[in-house]
């Protein structure tokens, strides 16, 4: 690519970098819960914490490759509501876990495991929230995504309510209700843009664009931002709801920037995904995330470090569970 093209999507870029600075300065009054967290948390306390994920994170992808995908998207339903504080993992009626929202979540038994070995090495110190953080930069990693820090000190919370976790986005939301949705766990618009590159892997069940291919918005027709042969395609892969499809249509299992390129080609998976680049907000975060994909790999550190400090619990605040499914007694 000219230098000079690059460069010009860069500068066009800088003012919502500068959005995305500003967000993160703290105001004068109150000292964002996320500056609590440190990257030197278990220094002392669990030395090995990183060294104990990273090898049980390593082991299970290794058997199943598809759980890396299951694992950031975890994250991210964790993050979502009530902040990133291991809310999805309860294990109760009602609980987040048990909503209709969550029921293709999967990768539960990974932090089961994990938090075993962890308990018994560093007893009652690590908390559900921040294994399930660095899990999910340490199945990013693994398929060849980038490596972020991770700061530690998130707690438990006490909480989960399954009609919460329906308000997570499910794919055929609007981007205003997106940029919305993001907003009030203090995320931005780049932000939205760039974690929903994650959908660079993984699958969705077909349950989820069934209207898109045959009844979008009621009127008995396909959604006209289909690409025709993907349309195709799509429509024999589905026969059933419960089947599934990959989210990046030309490259599933590598972790790279042609989501984006999809897009540009009317190769979208999902209703929202599509949208992003429709929309005048969007589009042209995705066109340079199209053409940049170093700028996608470096920004996607970013805006999960950004995810993991979402409405974080810290201090005397929420518990550290002894098992991530129940509150401690
Ligand atoms: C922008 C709003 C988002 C919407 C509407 C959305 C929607 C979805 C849907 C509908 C699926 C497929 C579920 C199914 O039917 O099985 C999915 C999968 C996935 N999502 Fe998202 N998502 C969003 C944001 C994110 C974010 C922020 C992340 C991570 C940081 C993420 C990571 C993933 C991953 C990795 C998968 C694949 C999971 C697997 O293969 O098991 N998504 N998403
Ligand atoms: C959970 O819900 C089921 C079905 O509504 C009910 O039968 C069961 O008793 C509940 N369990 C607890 C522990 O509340
Ligand atoms: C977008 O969604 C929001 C909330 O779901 C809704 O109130 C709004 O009317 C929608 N906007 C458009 C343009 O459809």
């Amino acid at each position: 690519m000219a230098p000079s093209l690059s460069f010009k999507l860069l500068m066009f870029l800088v003012p919502y970098f500068v959005m995305a600075l500003g967000s993160q300065t703290p105001s004068s009054e109150t000292v964002p819960k996320a500056d609590q967290l440190t990257f030197s948390h278990y220094e002392k306390t669990c030395p090995n914490m990183e060294a104990i994920v990273h090898k049980k994170v390593a082991k299970w992808i290794k058997e199943d490759y598809t759980l890396a995908a299951s694992l950031i998207r975890l994250h991210f339903h964790d993050c979502a509501v009530r902040g990133c504080d291991a809310s999805i993992l309860l294990n109760h009626n009602d609980s987040e876990r048990r909503a209709k929202g969550s029921e293709t979540l999967r990768g539960f038994e990974v932090i089961d495991k994990i938090k075993e070995e962890m308990e018994k090495k560093c007893p009652k110190t690590v908390s559900c929230a921040d294994i399930l953080t660095a899990v999910a930069r340490d199945a990013t990693v693994k398929i060849g995504g980038p490596f972020w820090e991770v700061p530690y000190g998130r707690k438990d919370g006490l909480v989960s309510l399954a009609k919460e976790a329906d308000l997570v986005p499910m794919g055929h939301e609007n981007i205003t209700h997106l940029i919305e949705f993001f907003e009030s766990i203090d995320l931005n618009l780049l932000d939205l843009v760039v974690l929903s590159g994650s959908h660079t892997i993984g699958r969705s069940t077909c349950g989820s664009i069934q209207q898109r291919l045959y009844n979008h918005k009621g009127n008995g027709k396909p959604d006209p931002t289909i690409d025709p042969r993907y349309l195709n395609y799509l429509r024999r892969k589905c026969r059933w709801a419960s089947e599934y499809v990959q989210l990046d249509a030309t490259t599933p299992t590598k972790f790279d920037s042609m989501y984006y390129t999809n897009l540009q080609r009317k190769m979208g998976l999902l209703s929202t995904d599509q949208l992003l680049y429709s929309d005048s907000r969007t589009a042209p975060i995705v066109a340079a995330l199209a053409s940049q994909p170093d700028l996608f790999y470096q920004q996607f550190a970013v805006s999960m470090v950004n995810l993991g400090n979402a409405q974080v619990l810290t201090g005397d605040e929420g518990e550290i569970r002894t098992n991530c499914n129940f509150v401690n007694a």
